[in-house]
């Protein structure tokens, strides 16, 4: 089990939308420290947080994160991005700009921050995935966030003997500047950052954070047409 209380954990992009969510009720469950990362750290508004530079798309970035932040017990890899970039629209550059930020930022920062966990006795990895890595309508981002699900799923078999816990958060719209041109139900960051430190805390493998999001890991059992409506002939 991960106690949050006392521990010391880096939450990439901490400065707003879930990743600012999860830094207040990471203080809020008695955290001893909070590493809040953005690209511009001046941007962590949070009083307590320890702000840090970073862009996980720079190797360097992500070294100089890990050398300044060596007490980590707990890493959360919240950053993201989703661009509206389209298989047959966009070009190759955009959709490889996602994976960079989506797939290969967070495992960046998990190959630096393995080690650390290791070194400090052991700890916890949550890294943030989506509905959509189940649900193939976002285009490039869906396709990014189910490598990063597969990526979080091998992760947990290599670290599950090195004493650290591997849990991927999935969930439908939020209310963050990320939706902001969407038109519909979302949900509180709030709301999602408890769930997901509950998932740390239960060392829960998964935490399907919402209704659609436990709908869309069911339908994936089933006939595509019935997940894809367009499908239905
Ligand atoms: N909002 C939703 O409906 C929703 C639904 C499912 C999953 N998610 C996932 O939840 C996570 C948080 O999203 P959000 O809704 O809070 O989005 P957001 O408000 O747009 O925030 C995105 C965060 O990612 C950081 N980031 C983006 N590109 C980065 C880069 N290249 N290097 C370092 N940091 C970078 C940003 O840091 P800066 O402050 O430096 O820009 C920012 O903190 C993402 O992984 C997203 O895919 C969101």
């Amino acid at each position: 089990m991960t106690a949050i209380k006392g521990s010391v954990v880096l939450v990439t992009g901490g400065s707003r939308g879930v990743g600012k969510a999860l830094v207040e009720g990471l203080y809020a469950r008695g955290a001893g420290k909070v590493y809040a990362t953005a690209r511009d750290p001046r941007t962590v508004a949070h009083p307590d947080a320890v702000p840090l530079a970073l862009e996980v798309t720079d190797p360097a970035s992500v070294a100089a994160v890990a050398e300044q932040a060596q007490d980590v017990t707990v890493l959360i890899n919240n950053a993201g991005v989703a661009t509206g970039t389209r298989f047959l629209t966009s070009s190759l550059d955009e959709i490889r700009h996602e994976f960079e930020i989506n797939f290969y930022g967070p495992l960046l920062v998990a190959r630096a921050f393995v080690p650390v966990i290791e070194r400090n006795g052991g700890g916890h990895i949550l890294n943030v995935h989506s509905v959509l890595s189940w649900f193939a309508e976002g285009g490039a981002y869906s396709a990014s966030k189910s490598a990063l699900w597969s990526q979080t799923n091998s992760l947990r078999l290599a670290l599950q003997s090195r004493g650290i816990g591997v849990t991927g958060l999935h969930m439908g719209y939020v209310d963050t500047d990320m939706t902001a041109g969407v038109d519909g139900p979302k949900a509180k960051a709030e709301d999602i950052a408890a769930a997901a430190l509950d998932g740390i805390e239960s060392d829960a493998y998964e935490v399907l954070a919402d209704d659609i999001t436990r709908w869309a890991k069911g339908a994936l059992s089933g006939d595509l047409a019935a997940m894809y409506q367009q499908l239905a002939g």
